[in-house]
């Protein structure tokens, strides 16, 4: 049996800092450009599931009291999410987020581009306001490798020619990048013993991967995530369900596999026999193991931490991350 918990649970011990953060994040986004003020207000409205800040707050709170250098790091990881956000939506064609409209649906390409380039500076002078050198260095680095594995992706989704090294390079950097970040950063607010932080930061870059995994398998899932689906398919990213099952299958089948997804990756009958495919080649059970393995490395850091509430709730946090429906 695996633990299941819900967000709700997990966000108890740090409620109302959740909230202040709320009040940081909304802050730093302010704008007098009108236009800006009412994206920003309908980016506050549509909030994801925070997980980022909450990673943030709960790897300070592990190691002591959570402070303003830890509502910088929250705030700043949240915003450079979002901004990337907006700008993943532009390059995947998506028109959904969130259950909702994506920017780009609403307010179209250009705006989208702008808006996400606006977010990131904001990020970042959140940082040089506090003085927090550190937070800068760190993120500023994960936001190159965020944009360097989007990068790569782009180039890999032309030739098609990825394999599960290049696959792992890709969400390493693209999202594992970030959510190490978010963990780094909150326990740097609170704690400077480097076995700690070198912990923490293993600790993140795992369970960033499981992340993402679990991300790749829900776009070939059935369960409302509030994004459109099947969407990597079409946008010719191949994931690890599809590396999988393509390592196992007759080198004839993977060529049609491959070809179907060079050449008519916009049709849905084509597109629903790559995932009957993938169905069939056990694809979704590989890459299920695969990522409660990278879980499982994730928690073996956490047990070489203290072991208080925010300890327990990172452990809750690490088997939600990769059981969530969205
Ligand atoms: C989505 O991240 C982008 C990926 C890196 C897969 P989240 O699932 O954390 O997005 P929100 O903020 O909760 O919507
Ligand atoms: C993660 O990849 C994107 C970012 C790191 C911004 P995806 O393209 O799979 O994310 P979703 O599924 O659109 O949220
Ligand atoms: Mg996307
Ligand atoms: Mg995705």
């Amino acid at each position: 049996m695996k633990p299941e918990y819900s967000l709700e649970e997990i966000k108890k011990p740090v409620l109302q800092e959740l909230k202040d953060f709320d009040a940081h994040f909304r802050k730093a986004m302010q704008s007098r450009v009108a236009l800006l003020d009412q994206i920003s207000y309908y980016l506050v409205k549509t909030k994801g599931k925070q997980l980022r800040p909450l990673l943030s707050l709960l790897c300070a709170k592990l190691f002591g009291e959570i402070n303003q250098k830890t509502f910088a790091a929250a705030t700043l990881v949240e915003l450079l999410h979002t901004a990337t956000l907006v700008h993943d939506d532009v390059v995947d064609e998506s028109d959904q987020r969130r259950g909702f409209f994506s920017i780009k649906a609403l307010w179209k390409n250009k705006i989208a581009v702008l808006v996400g380039d606006y977010l990131l500076s904001r990020g970042l002078l959140t940082a040089l306001q506090g003085s927090h050198f550190d937070l800068l260095e760190i993120l500023s680095s994960a936001v190159s490798e965020m944009s360097e594995g989007e990068l790569l992706q782009l180039e890999k989704a032309r030739r098609l020619d990825i394999n599960e090294t290049v696959y792992f390079q890709i969400i390493r950097q693209k999202t594992a990048s970030l959510i190490r970040s978010a963990c780094l950063c909150g326990a740097k607010s609170t704690t400077e013993n480097t076995d700690y932080l070198n912990q923490i930061r293993d600790y993140g870059e795992k369970i960033g991967i499981a992340f993402q995994i679990k991300d790749d398998l829900m776009d070939l899932s059935k369960d409302f995530t509030g994004k459109p689906k099947i969407l990597d398919i079409k946008e010719k990213k191949m994931t690890l369900p599809l590396i999988s099952a393509l390592a196992v299958a007759p080198l004839p089948l993977k060529n049609r596999m491959i070809s179907l997804i060079r050449n008519h990756n916009e049709n849905p009958k084509s597109i629903q026999e790559v995932v009957s495919f993938i169905h069939e080649y056990k694809g979704i059970e590989k890459a299920e193991q695969t990522m409660y393995a990278y879980r499982d490395e994730a928690l073996a850091h956490l047990q070489k931490l203290p072991n208080n509430e925010a300890n327990e709730a990172l452990v809750k946090l690490s088997y939600y991350i990769s059981s969530r429906v969205k």
